[in-house]
Formats: C-alpha cells, structure tokens, sequence
C-alpha cells in the first residue's frame, strides 16, 4: 500500500460552524443563504492549500428539535457559482442514491466537472431518514441492505455513463462537418435490478474521466461499497486505534473487490477549537459549551443510552447507559470521557450534541498539529476533513495557524501539486 507522503486536508462547510452555539455569539457570520460569505470561506480554504470544499447534505426541511436542514443552497448549485471564483480547490457535493437516478446525477457531476475545469467530486450517501423518504412518495426508507445495494448499481451506471463518450468525441470539426464524432459515443445499455438505463449520456465525458467519489457509510455495507467504489472514505473514529481498525476493514473490502487499486484515502472528520494558546482555546471551547441547548443534547443522550435521561439531576453524576444502547462505539466513549473527567450529565449533554459525532481536537496551533501528525504517522488518516466549529474564524485559525505549523512540518503541500481535483488527491485519471 502506497501512501501519499504529506496529508490531505478536506472543508467541511457549515454555513455559521459546526458547533450548535456558534450561531449565537457576537463575532459570527454568515448565514444559510448568504452567497458572499460561503465565497469567502471556499476562497480562504483555497488560500490554505485545501484538497476539497465539501457541502453535506440532508432532504429534510426543518423540524422541531431534529436534524433538518434549516435552510441553505442546493449543494450543485452552490458549487456551481463557487467554481467560478475559485481555481485550484476540488468541489464536492452530497446526493442521496435512494432518491435521485443516476442519469440525472452523472449529468450533473459531469456538467460541475467541465464548469470547474475539473474539481468535482460526489459524497455518496443513501439516507437515514424516513422524513426524507416522505418527501419523495414513500411512506418510509428502504431497508439498510436494499438502500446499499441500490447505492452500488447506481454508483456502477454513473460511471458507466461517464464512460459512455471517448476523451475528445465532442469534435466539432468544421473542415468534415462532424459536430460528435458517433464512433466514439456508445450506449450504456444497462438493464439491472434498480435500473434501466440506455444511454449515452447528454454531456460529454467529464475532464476528470470519473468525477472524484467520496464515501462514508460506516457500517459493513457502507464499507463494502467504499471498498468497491469510492476514491476517498469520509469517516468519524475517535481514536487512532479505531481509526486502524476501520482502515483495515476498508483495505480488505477494496482487495475484494479492486485488487490492483490501494485503496480509497481516508479522511476522518475532525472539529478543531485553535487557539493561540492552550488556554485561550479551552476558553473558547468552554464559552460555546456554556451557550449550548442543554435539553437537545439530553435529548440525544437519551436516545444512544437508551432510556430516558430528562429526569435525572443535570449536575449529578451521568447515569449508566441501558439495555438496549444506540452506536456503542460513540456510548463507550462518551462513558469514558464522563468517567475520566468527572462530568456532570449537563456536561456530557453538551459534549454529546457539540460535534455531531466527530472528533473535537482543542489546543493551541501546536497541539493541533501534533495530534494531526500522530494520526497521519500512524496511519490512521491520509487526510482530515475540517469542520470548523464556528465561521469564519475557525476557518481563518486554521489556515493562518495550523496550515503553516504542518508545512513547517513537511507534513502539508505549500503549493497545489495540480490542476484538477483528483491531480491533487494522487488519484490516478480512470482509462
Ligand atoms: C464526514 C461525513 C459526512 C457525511 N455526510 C452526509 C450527508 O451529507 N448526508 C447524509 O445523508 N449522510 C451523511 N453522512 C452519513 C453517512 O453517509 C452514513 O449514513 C453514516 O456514516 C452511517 O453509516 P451507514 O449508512 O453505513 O450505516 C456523513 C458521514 C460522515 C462521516
């Protein structure tokens, strides 16, 4: 396995930060619908050398204290305006497979590919929520299984569709007249379980061959299909040794399926609170833990111990977890974090809602990059996807601060080592 010699960096955008407080103080910015901040976010992630500006995704409005999205652009028309005032950074967005087809997302991430002169890249997700489902005239989601094996036969026609044109087939020769040239434009003719699709496709073949694609299912289907066809895994471990163990289940799922390739680069997500200093960072921190919704955060506790928590003292001691627990990974760690540092059930609340499962990193620029190095070293991580926990200057601490402490480092690029997203990721151009 052949891994690239200094890490990747991924953004993940939230319009006011990732933390559920940051909203609320004085100095943040931006909003859902606001065009010129997310410009200058993408432009500030490009001036730090970022890999990828990435836009999650949800298909549910908002909902009283749920997970909807509470506004914002659709994710391809969004980076379709950002690929006209950025140059260098790769532009990824989230469709759902459970509720689009693939002709019209190919279409899509094909079209994104040319107007970015090849920057795009596409978060394959297939959905949670039964909310969503209810959006698209179904009474609820299609199972886990029957979702994942829709994801794989959609992913396998999308880029049977960017194969269905030649590189150069749109010729426009004037001298012979030939607009296309047809002997290089095939149907796909796909006739599977979930679809039918004749083909070619309406646009030309994608300056990339294949648009980069992103994963991050996390149980074993979302692993398996990784494994087969994504070129980064997004994912949210919080030590190096879970880190380790998902790498070699991921490794062993690309070797079954794609034994030449090493594998799709993994970047788990983390949500870092720089500071200059240690202290004022844990301020920092402990400012937006102190604004935070503490009965959403019980609400949340409640549901992963499996009982409910809203009787219980907020500054007593937290309850052991249930029965019947949900996400034991994130339930163990929790438990241990409350043990090892004496939380209080308001605290764990907190904690609980403050990252959305990813990792919080908190220190100075330093202890940042530390803990970066000591992942990245150890293999657990070809990258990391930033989340920044408030906007903009999560974003701007991270790429004044950390940025130069890991190109000190060696550990990041100090210029764009190529054009097109997957130039940069060290991924090799599909045949
Ligand atoms: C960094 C990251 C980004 C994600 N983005 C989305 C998203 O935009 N939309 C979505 O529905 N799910 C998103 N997910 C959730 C995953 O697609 C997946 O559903 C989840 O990790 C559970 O895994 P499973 O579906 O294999 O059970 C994301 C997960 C991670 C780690």
């Amino acid at each position: 396995m052949t891994r690239p010699a200094t890490l990747r960096l991924g953004f993940f955008h939230q319009p006011v930060g990732r933390h559920p407080a940051a909203w609320r103080r004085a100095e943040a910015r931006g909003a859902p619908e606001d065009l010129a901040s997310v410009m200058a976010a993408a432009q500030k992630a490009e001036a730090g050398l970022f890999d990828v500006f990435f836009l999650a995704d949800s298909l549910v409005g908002p909902i009283p204290n749920g997970n909807g999205r509470n506004g914002g652009f659709e994710p391809l028309t969004l980076l379709s305006a950002l690929s006209l005032v950025t140059s260098r950074i790769g532009l990824t967005a989230t469709v759902s497979t459970t509720f689009s087809e693939p002709f019209n997302t190919a279409r899509m991430f094909a079209s994104l590919d040319h107007l970015s002169a090849g920057r795009a890249g596409w978060n394959v997700v297939t959905s949670q929520s039964d909310r969503a489902a209810q959006n698209f005239s179904q009474d609820g989601l299609l199972s886990h299984p029957e979702r994942y094996a829709r994801a794989d036969e959609f992913v396998q026609v999308a880029k049977g569709l960017w194969d269905t044109w030649d590189d150069g087939a749109l010729v426009m020769d004037r001298e012979r007249g030939i607009f296309v040239d047809q002997t290089r434009v095939r149907e796909l003719a796909h006739d599977g379980v979930h679809f039918s699709v004749r083909g070619p496709l309406n646009v030309s073949r994608p300056p990339q061959g294949h648009p980069v694609i992103f994963q991050a299912g996390s149980s074993a289907d979302g692993i398996d299909l990784a494994g087969k066809s994504a070129d980064v895994a997004f994912t949210a471990q919080d030590t190096i040794e879970d880190a380790l163990a998902y790498r070699d289940a991921l490794r062993s799922a690309s070797r079954r399926h794609r034994p030449t390739f090493d594998g799709p680069l993994i970047f788990p997500g983390i949500m870092p609170i720089v500071g200059a200093t240690r202290a004022a960072a844990h301020a920092k921190f402990a400012d937006l833990q102190a604004h935070t919704d503490i009965a959403a955060g019980i609400k949340q506790l409640s549901g992963r111990w499996g009982y409910d928590l809203s009787t219980y003292d907020l500054d007593g001691p937290v309850p052991e977890p249930g029965l019947r627990i949900h996400g034991e990974s994130r339930v163990r760690l929790l438990l241990n974090k409350a043990r090892t540092e004496g939380y209080s059930l308001r605290d764990l609340a907190a904690l609980a809602i403050a990252s959305h499962g990813h990792r919080i990193i908190v220190g100075s620029y330093e202890d940042i990059a530390d803990d970066l190095e000591a992942w990245f070293t150890a293999g657990a991580a070809d990258g990391f996807n930033v989340i920044p926990a408030t906007m903009p200057d999560g974003l701007d601490d991270f790429v004044d601060l950390v940025v130069p402490e890991l190109q000190r480092r060696g550990l990041f690029r100090t210029a764009y080592e190529g054009r097109t997203l997957r130039e940069n990721l060290g991924l090799a151009r599909p045949a």
